[in-house]
């Protein structure tokens, strides 16, 4: 082969043709509604964290739940980076790239008001304390099966799990005894809601014209994240290694015990099941199939079986 063939067939990205033209008019609702609800997690007061009367052991729990709560909404951006690079070189229009920058930015506000509640409590943690967590995080930003999907089936991974998370924060957010912690989780939970809004229009537009293969990767992905990730100490402590389940469920029962916006360890799953249950619902007339979740729907094997 000549060296000038070889370098034809590397292509750059092209951008062209840059749609302006709006398709879809529910996307860009979402849109008026995110510029006209922005709000500025440095302009909230978090003084009342500082001046309350909290044991120390209180205080350092309360600043290791908002700090993985930091690392979890930190980990939904570079998932929206790739999707905003998708949908640009992919030329969607206008509305559907707006809706992706609004996502990153509003992830990157809940990362935000995470990391000022925790520094006000105590002291943010930049990296996890125990070795394993160190390696939970990362596997949310592992791309492959969104990279095998269409588009649309890529942005569908990230709606399912907006709703079980949604219904997390708002058991957090009723936890919430101070002023400061109750109004971020209330800012908090008002993006989110969009954010599921948009998993609605993407259900109602899309769902319809995935492949058989993308509804299986769909379903495929959405319980390998949550079995092999957020169960293991970031949505519930189910499935940590005993130890670390322990000591994670302890620093989160103390915090959820002094309504610091957390979840008592016990509650979570009861929470989850039901988030699981409407989402099956959600799904079905598509015929999106869910791998069962032993940890959390009822164990096939026995009440200790444990995901592999
Ligand atoms: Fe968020
Ligand atoms: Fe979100």
């Amino acid at each position: 082969m000549e060296a000038s063939m070889l370098e034809e067939v590397v292509q750059n990205p092209n951008p062209y043709p840059i749609v302006a033209e709006m398709a879809y008019d529910d996307i860009w609702k979402l849109c008026e509604q995110a510029r006209d609800l922005a709000w500025d997690p440095a302009k909230l007061d978090f003084s009342d964290l500082q001046k309350a009367d909290l044991p120390d052991e209180v205080r350092k729990a309360g600043a290791e739940w908002w700090s993985l709560r930091a690392w979890m909404e930190h980990g939904a951006t570079p998932y929206g980076a790739e999707r905003l690079r998708d949908a640009i070189f992919g030329h969607q229009p206008f509305e559907v790239k707006q809706h992706v920058v609004n996502f990153i930015a509003e992830e990157l506000r809940h990362h935000e008001a995470s990391f000022r509640i925790a520094n006000a409590l105590a002291r943010y943690q930049p990296s996890p304390q125990s070795d394993y967590f160190m390696k939970i995080i990362p596997k949310f930003h592992d791309e492959k099966e969104e990279k095998q999907m269409s588009f649309f089936a890529g942005l569908a991974v990230n709606t399912l799990f907006e709703q079980l998370s949604g219904e997390l924060l708002q058991a957090r957010y009723e936890n919430a005894r101070y002023e400061s912690i109750r109004e971020a989780c209330r800012l908090i939970l008002r993006d989110e809601a969009r954010h599921i809004q948009f998993g609605r229009i993407v259900m109602r537009r899309f769902f319809g014209t995935l492949s058989d293969f993308d509804k299986e990767q769909l379903g495929k992905k959405f319980a390998k994240k949550l079995r092999g990730s957020l169960l293991n100490g970031v949505y519930a402590v189910v499935n940590l290694p005993a130890d670390e389940r322990k000591r994670s469920a302890r620093a989160r029962q103390l915090a959820a015990e002094h309504g610091l916006g957390a979840t008592h360890p016990d509650h979570e799953v009861a929470i989850i099941a039901d988030a699981l249950k409407k989402i099956r619902a959600d799904v079905a007339p598509y015929n999106v199939p869910i791998p069962p979740i032993p940890e959390v729907e009822g164990p096939a094997t026995g009440p200790s079986a444990k995901a592999a």
